[in-house]
């Protein structure tokens, strides 16, 4: 069964919505769409959070979210526990963070890359799975430092 991809992004991602959504839909994801739904100023946090607990939850098995510059989405969705979030901005960073992060969201900017890529990131994040092996102890370590204060 094809993965079901939280999508969330704000008035500065939102010019590459369309264009993310349609590729994930035409290559057999499912979509939920957590907004924003025009250009009109938002807060970014309040599309990261909920995009963010649906893969924390597993209602969603991975998450795309874009802002301007992907930065405050990954800061948001990394306060969420579960979450793994890398802000990328080349393919091969998009692709070795499922491969060696295990990372459920995929974060960028649409200030920072243009369409063609923009898609080759979700290409590049959603088609990778988790090598496990040495890794997997590594990110139970960063999951951990979820429980120190
Ligand atoms: C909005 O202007 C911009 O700050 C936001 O999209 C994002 O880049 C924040 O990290």
């Amino acid at each position: 069964m094809n993965k079901k991809i939280a999508f969330a992004c704000d008035h500065g991602g939102y010019e590459l919505k369309d264009t993310i959504i349609k590729w994930l839909k035409d290559n057999g994801y499912e979509v939920v769409d957590f907004g924003c739904n025009s250009t009109a100023s938002v807060d970014y946090p309040d599309y990261a959070l909920p995009a963010s607990q649906a893969v924390a939850r597993g209602e969603c098995e991975l998450g795309v979210l874009v802002c301007g510059t992907g930065i405050g989405m990954s800061l948001c969705a990394n306060k969420v526990k579960g979450i793994r979030a890398a802000c990328c901005s080349d393919t091969f960073s998009a692709k070795m963070t499922r491969l060696h992060n295990n990372s459920n969201i995929l974060c960028f900017g649409a200030r920072v890359v243009g369409a063609g890529l923009a898609i080759e990131l979700v290409r590049n994040f959603v088609e990778s799975e988790f090598e496990g092996d040495r890794h997997i102890k590594r990110v139970e370590k960063v999951m951990a430092i979820e429980n120190i204060q």
